[in-house]
């Protein structure tokens, strides 16, 4: 990551302002490897310098992965002015400048969220040359019928929007499992709409090869862990 100003990384990481850490520095309340810093300019390695606030080793992070179990009648944006978004979700701790939610999730839809400050990975995520598919569930209004099924997977066509083949997997009456790899405006929705259907509820369950950790409830979130991380970005699939 290089060098950097200890200011620079105590910000970035929420948990100094560039005057706070100035005023701890002066209380000798900042180590880097044992020794007090001394003036906010100095600069360190954040990989791996070792470095304490107050008595507590900071744990540097490039960037935040957070998995968040979107509830309905929430925005996915950083922000707006009259809806509740994502981001507002988040307590202040956890927040951070950058931080964004990796593809949009209508207002109603609930689930698996991406939330992150790693732009390259949510363009890889979101791209559909990277062959990332996203799990939905649907329940619709009507019965979902085998000749549905075959539409999905023949790649539906809808007025001047056309969808690539999808696997859609009838698992209720008016129920099913739909994996995409495209990202267009409303896409479940439209897929449905296309073969008469109205989707009445939509929930993601899984990214790449990760699911939706069923025992956070909607509106909790957590991070990411390593290998998970690797995970969002695989191309495996299938129902
Ligand atoms: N498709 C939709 O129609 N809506 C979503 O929120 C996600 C995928």
């Amino acid at each position: 990551m290089g060098l950097l100003r200890i200011d620079k990384i105590l910000s970035s990481q929420n948990i100094a302002t560039r005057t706070e850490t100035k005023s701890m520095i002066k209380k000798g309340l900042i180590t880097v490897n044992g020794e007090l810093v001394k003036r906010p300019e100095e600069k360190y390695d954040p990989d791996t310098a070792v470095i304490n606030v107050a008595g507590k080793r900071v744990d540097f992070k490039k960037y935040l992965y957070i998995m968040m179990n979107k509830p309905a009648g929430v925005l996915s944006a950083s922000r707006d002015n009259y809806t509740p978004t994502v981001i507002d979700l988040l307590p202040d701790e956890i927040k951070r400048e950058g931080l964004f939610p990796a593809g949009r999730l209508d207002k109603d839809t609930t689930g698996f969220l991406l939330i992150t400050d790693d732009g390259e990975l949510a363009h890889k995520m979101l791209s559909p040359k990277s062959h990332v598919y996203k799990l939905y569930e649907a329940e619709c209004d009507r019965k979902l019928t085998k000749q549905d099924a075959r539409k999905f997977a023949e790649g539906i066509v809808c007025g001047d929007i056309s969808f690539l083949p999808a696997e859609m997997k009838i698992t209720g009456e008016n129920k099913a499992l739909v994996e995409i790899c495209e990202g267009k405006f409303h896409q479940v929705k439209k897929m449905f709409s296309s073969v008469g259907a109205e989707v009445i509820s939509l929930k993601r369950l899984r990214i790449g090869e990760i699911f939706l950790d069923e025992s956070l409830k909607q509106g909790e979130f957590r991070e990411l862990t390593e290998s998970e991380i690797k995970g969002i970005l695989s191309r495996k699939h299938g129902i």
